[in-house]
């Protein structure tokens, strides 16, 4: 399974879908930076949330918080305690760094899981990342990169509620960066420093909170399985209270089997009335509304590990004859079933060859046409069989070939990605067939 990863991570490189950052200078630990068909994507995941979670809702709204607060945030949350630190061991020989929590697991005896050195006494690791505002570095100045989106949020409880005239309970939707100090990333962009979240902060009476919990989890259940995810592949986790996020009372972790084993994607809770109440404490303003203070439920997601997810649970391997030409019938051919929500490329142009003026010029008056309403590739390199191939592999939906008979008859074939069914469709009709098949498919 391992090898999974591997042929994924190598696929993500190749087709422009996730680069390791710095690469020329060595690459930058465990960063990563999203190619031409990776921003496609993960813009097509973060429009799927937030069309979700506040479009369709009639009472929950959006908001763009800033990444740097003022340092008082992170005290009230919690963050600069321990309740926001792994606990980290070190290789006395090796000099490897390890969370406590990993390498416990399934391992009597502590001993390095790299080379069996000694380890030293755990020490409590803060994941928060610091910076400093202005010109002089001091501790006067210093504060820290935002760990969680909903922060933003918390403070920004007051000014959404009155502008906006809403009556509890309603939510607040926010996507953004967030950064922690992990101690042992990995799993290519599952565990990264630098990352994206989606979170919705649902503000409730306190009686009403358990209800709402048992809601949102069944809805973020849903949105993963209408995308497409593999119904055996996805589970929701009750986290039992010591293992819990140090401002939950009640969690589940959405856990999605990566070929690494189970592993969280998306974190729903209960936060009860702890972050409105620290946030009064600190700041001294009153956050009660009709005279207490309101219950949160989260919904926690990220936009980099849903990627992962979305590609692991898409890739398929086809082992001959998808695609008819000799050369390709022998080899194992890559298909991406991707959600057509979430496909970085719709459509695709294709002449069927490319040394026939007439052919060219008309499948890039079609390319032209198509640009406005989808993302669309034009290709004209190599055999039709390997083209289809090429565009099967980063999952584009359609294929339309442009052939001989295209410019008698003002038409085209339309391939469709997963069942390789093939149609004529003329070409003034190509908006309005491809709309509908995005539609419906
Ligand atoms: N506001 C609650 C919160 O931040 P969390 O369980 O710490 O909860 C929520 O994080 C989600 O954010 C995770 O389920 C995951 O999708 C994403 N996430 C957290 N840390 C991450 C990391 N180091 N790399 C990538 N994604 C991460």
């Amino acid at each position: 399974m391992e090898n999974l990863m591997s042929k994924i991570v190598s696929l993500a490189k190749r087709r422009g879908f996730v680069f390791p950052s710095s690469e020329i200078y060595g690459g930058f630990g465990s960063c990563y930076d999203f190619g031409p068909l990776g921003v496609e994507m993960k813009n097509n995941i973060k429009k799927a949330w937030w069309n979700e979670m506040t479009r369709r809702q009639n009472n929950i709204v959006g908001l763009d918080a800033a990444i740097l607060m003022s340092p008082r945030v992170w005290q009230a949350s919690g963050h600069l305690t321990s309740g926001f630190a792994d606990e980290l061991v070190e290789c006395q020989k090796c000099r490897k760094r390890f969370r406590l929590d990993e390498i416990e697991r399934g391992e009597t005896s502590i001993k390095c899981p790299e080379c069996g050195g000694n380890l030293t006494k755990p020490r409590k690791f803060n994941l928060m990342m610091k910076t400093f505002i202005g010109s002089v570095e001091d501790e006067a100045a210093m504060t820290y990169l935002r760990a969680e989106t909903c922060q933003g949020i918390y403070i920004n409880f007051e000014n959404v509620l009155n502008s906006m005239r809403l009556k509890i309970p309603f939510g607040i939707a926010q996507i953004g960066k967030a950064f922690r100090n992990e101690i042992t990333p990995g799993n290519f962009i599952y565990r990264t420093r630098e990352f994206e979240q989606m979170e919705m902060q649902w503000f409730c009476q306190p009686k009403d909170a358990d209800k709402f919990f048992d809601y949102w989890k069944k809805a973020r259940m849903k949105w993963y399985l209408n995308l497409g995810i593999k119904k055996e592949n996805l589970r929701a986790k009750e986290i039992p209270a010591e293992e819990r996020a140090h401002y939950a009372r009640r969690q589940i972790d959405i856990e999605y089997r990566f070929p690494f084993g189970w592993q969280e994607i998306e974190g729903v809770h209960n936060r009860g009335d702890y972050d409105l109440s620290n946030h009064s404490k600190h700041s001294g303003k009153d956050l009660k509304y009709e005279g207490h203070t309101p219950y949160i439920v989260e919904t926690s997601a990220g936009a980099d590990r849903a990627l992962l997810t979305f590609l692991v649970d898409a890739y398929h391997e086809v082992k001959g004859g998808r695609t008819k030409t000799t050369e390709a019938a022998k080899e194992v051919e890559t298909l991406l079933k991707l959600h057509r929500a979430l496909a970085p490329v719709k459509v695709a142009v294709l002449p069927l060859v490319k040394n026939k003026p007439e052919l060219v010029k008309k499948a890039k008056e079609i390319y032209e046409s198509l640009k406005p309403h989808f993302t669309v590739q034009y290709d004209e390199t190599g055999s039709i069989g390997r083209r289809y191939r090429r565009m099967d592999e980063v999952g584009t939906l359609f294929c339309l070939t442009v052939d001989f008979d295209s410019s008698k008859k003002d038409d085209v074939t339309l391939r469709y990605r997963d069942t390789m069914k093939q149609e004529r469709v003329k070409i003034d009709k190509l908006v309005e067939t491809v709309s509908k098949n995005l539609r419906d498919q």
